[in-house]
């Protein structure tokens, strides 16, 4: 048997906590594909981890980069079919190269009033955070499940805790179906038995470019990507079904869990309020 290459699939590698991911598979020895709309930032990101692979020059690691709007269809399947031709599955043998690790982190939010928020854009943020997650996992699955084994991890988001999130509904009910989906097809995964573990990572306020994107205007203290990302991948490592990053975000959801939606809800919407 040949030796193989690790690769990890990451989404939302240009930018925050899908960034963070990058640089600490590629310390991992991980080869990556990286995935976000924007290529500029993508080959900034690459340059980043080219600087850190001189300090290993021993590592044999391959960086592929893929710039793609994930919440469209078309753009879906040739990311699809771009991710299969890396990894020749076409010629798909038992010592061939195949993703262990799908991250998908792509996503983005928006604060406001609903109506006062573009259709377009709740459109878009239904297609990227929903669709396109759920497409990956879809496609990517398989070839897992080929390769013998490998992880998914959805990034949801503490939001998804909550019955319900006035002025960033839509981001809101996103994460819900992400928690949703994740749980449920964990459970499908392993009453079959399937090698692949799947989980998901429910993050609080993390610093990013996340809040300048969803025009938030008064932002809660976050903690870095960085320690998010580690709490991430110490969850992944023991197979965490929920991965909650921080003792404040844990409590959060133990009480969104123990207290009534009719009180939840307006203690939700005096925060969301203040981000406005
Ligand atoms: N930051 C937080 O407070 C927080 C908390 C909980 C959960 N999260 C979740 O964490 C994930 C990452 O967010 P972040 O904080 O790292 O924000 P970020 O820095 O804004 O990164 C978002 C990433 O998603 C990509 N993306 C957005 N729309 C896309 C599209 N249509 N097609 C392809 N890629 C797209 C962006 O790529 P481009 O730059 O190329 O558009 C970027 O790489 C999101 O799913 C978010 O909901 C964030």
């Amino acid at each position: 048997m040949g030796t193989k290459t690790k690769w990890a699939v990451i989404t939302g590698a240009s930018s925050g906590i899908g960034e963070e991911f990058a640089y600490r598979f590629y310390d991992m020895g991980y080869s990556l594909v990286l995935i976000s709309q924007t290529r500029e930032k993508l080959s900034a990101v690459e340059k980043h981890l080219l600087k850190r692979k001189r300090k290993a020059p021993e590592r044999r690691q391959e960086i592929k980069l893929i710039d793609a709007d994930l919440g469209e269809m078309g753009s879906l399947k040739k990311t699809s079919l771009e991710i299969k031709k890396i990894f020749q599955m076409e010629k798909f043998t038992e010592d061939s190269n195949l993703p262990a690790i799908l991250i998908n982190c792509a996503g983005f939010g928006a604060v406001g009033e609903f109506t006062d928020i573009s259709i377009e854009k709740q459109e878009s943020m239904i297609d990227v955070n929903v669709k396109g997650l759920v497409y990956l996992t879809y496609e990517m699955l398989p070839i897992m499940e080929a390769a013998g084994g490998g992880r998914i991890l959805n990034v949801a988001s503490s939001a998804g805790f909550f019955p319900g999130g006035p002025y960033m509904t839509i981001y809101y009910a996103t994460k819900s179906f992400v928690l949703s989906f994740t749980n449920g097809l964990r459970r499908e995964l392993f009453e079959k038995k399937s090698p692949v573990h799947i989980s998901a990572l429910c993050p609080g306020p993390v610093n990013t470019p996340f809040n300048a994107r969803a025009n938030v205007r008064n932002a809660l203290p976050g903690i870095s990507a960085k320690r998010c990302v580690s709490a991430a991948i110490s969850g992944m490592k023991h197979d965490k079904a929920v991965i909650v990053p921080g003792i404040t975000i844990k409590a959060a959801e133990l009480g969104a869990k123990i207290l009534p939606a009719k009180a939840v809800i307006p203690m939700v919407s005096h925060q969301q309020k203040k981000k406005i």
